[in-house]
């Protein structure tokens, strides 16, 4: 018999942020597939649901460079779907972990996108998962968005000009992979005025989470790449 895969969302640290549904999945699966890049020591999707499971699991390793080139990638990713679905062939229960929601900015939708076409005998199911920016934004207790308001979500490692076009078209605005180019984006709130606006918020939901709204103090000093930023043009309600 054919086993089956699953895409689960494991929440963006919390390991109480992990779905009961992920919960109950997680607590049968046979094999956990780990997305790593090579600059990863240890993969952050793991400690969550080591945080939230108290059991062992086989682990297969997927590597995914952290890259541009679109060739490099493609291979990577043909190659994790391949041997996803040679393992499921086997009769394995298998889940790809990965951080917050499986089809928010996630290596996860090229290995479903794979799966689909190229091994469309198996079955597999995605879990829905806590995205980053909605946990951040109960981190710092302040709404995303309130009434007729628009948010747009841009994800900063691609370019300044989306980031201006963004917030001269949205009232609220959140920065994915802000890390790289921080200080281009703090020049930027600081030519539009509104650099009292946004609010830096790094590794939610671990043990180090942290926020700040003092966005120019952080130019030049390092940053994580689990850290976003939120600018809310109409100002925070109690930052
Ligand atoms: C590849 S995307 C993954 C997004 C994820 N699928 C989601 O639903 O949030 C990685 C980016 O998500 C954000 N992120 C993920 N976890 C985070 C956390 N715990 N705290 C702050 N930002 C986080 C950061 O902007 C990071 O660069």
């Amino acid at each position: 018999m054919k086993g089956k895969i699953y895409g689960i969302g494991v929440g963006p640290g919390d390991p109480e942020l992990l779905t009961i549904k992920a919960y109950r999945i997680l607590k049968h699966v046979d094999v956990l597939c780990i997305p790593k890049s090579k600059a990863e020591k240890d993969s952050l999707a793991l400690s969550i649901v080591a945080g939230a499971l108290n059991r062992e699991f086989e682990v297969m390793e997927l590597l995914f460079p952290m890259t541009h080139d679109k060739e490099v990638l493609e291979r990577h990713w043909d190659v994790a779907a391949d041997k996803m679905a040679d393992k499921a062939r086997e009769g394995k229960i298998l889940a790809f972990i990965t951080i917050g929601d499986p089809m928010f900015y996630s290596t996860y939708s090229y290995i479903l996108e794979r799966v689909k076409k190229n091994h469309s005998d198996l079955e597999i199911e995605t879990v829905p998962g806590v995205t980053a920016f909605a946990a951040c934004s109960s981190f710092i207790n302040e709404p995303l968005t309130e009434g007729d308001e628009k948010l747009a979500v841009i994800p900063a490692a691609y370019g300044i000009s989306a980031i201006r076009e963004a917030l001269e078209n949205y009232d609220n605005v959140v920065l994915m992979k802000v890390n790289r180019k921080y200080d281009e984006v703090v020049m930027l709130l600081k030519d539009m005025d509104l650099l009292d606006k946004a609010v830096y918020i790094s590794r939610c939901g671990y043990d180090d989470q942290y926020y700040t709204s003092d966005i120019e103090g952080l130019i030049g000093k390092d940053k994580d790449y689990m850290s976003v930023m939120i600018i809310r043009k109409a100002g925070w309600k109690s930052l």
